[in-house]
């Protein structure tokens, strides 16, 4: 059975669906003290780790803490859910091709931070949710799963964001049951297997 590491900074309800889809995950870490998704990993029984970025000199050796803790769990894959930092060279080095985002749009359009707002400000009419393997760069690896979600006339950040969610917790752990059953192939930016 694959082990599933998950990344975390905050509310962790993208870690929830995951964990309420059955997947098999072996730890949750985060670079916040106070995130949300660390006491939904307890209340599973699952290993929750916090690791302080401000503890280590620089990105490296940070990221080297969380590989040791992945690796003390025999991770097979790592999720990123509301992780909000790139990842570095050393995550990459050890996990590129094994680890996915959530995004909330349809990429390659709105990366980054703050979306959903994004979308709205553009006057898109259709946004949406994106599950992606993780590169170099910010929200730019080869995308596996996406879903588009209507934008209304009466939307704000906050109800966009919250149609979006519904759509997120839908789609991730369907990539995530993909990448398990080993369907999912990288060819150059394309993933097949997908069933599309
Ligand atoms: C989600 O919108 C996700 O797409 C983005 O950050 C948010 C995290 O939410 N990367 P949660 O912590 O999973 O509730």
């Amino acid at each position: 059975m694959l082990n599933i590491g998950v990344i975390i900074s905050g509310r962790g309800s993208n870690l929830q669906a995951l964990i309420d889809a059955g997947l098999n995950i072996v730890v949750v870490i985060s670079d916040k003290a106070d995130a949300f998704g660390l006491e939904r990993a307890k209340k599973h029984k699952i290993d929750a780790v916090h690791i302080d970025p401000k503890k280590f000199k620089d990105k490296n050796t940070y990221e080297l803490e969380i590989v040791k803790v992945l690796q003390k769990h025999q991770v097979g894959l790592v999720c990123l859910a509301g992780y909000m930092r790139i990842v570095g060279d050393v995550l990459l080095e050890h996990y590129q091709g094994k680890m996915l985002n959530i995004h909330p749009a349809l990429l390659p359009a709105f990366p980054g931070l703050h979306s959903q707002k994004q979308a709205l400000e553009h006057g898109v009419k259709v946004s949406g949710a994106t599950v992606h393997f993780v590169d170099e760069g910010c929200d730019t690896g080869p995308i596996i799963l996406q879903t588009a979600v209507p934008v209304l006339d009466n939307d704000t950040e906050e109800t966009l964001s919250a149609r979006i969610l519904e759509q997120e917790h839908k789609i991730y752990p369907q990539a995530v049951k993909l990448f398990a059953e080993g369907k999912l192939k990288i060819v150059e930016r394309r993933v097949t297997g997908t069933g599309g």
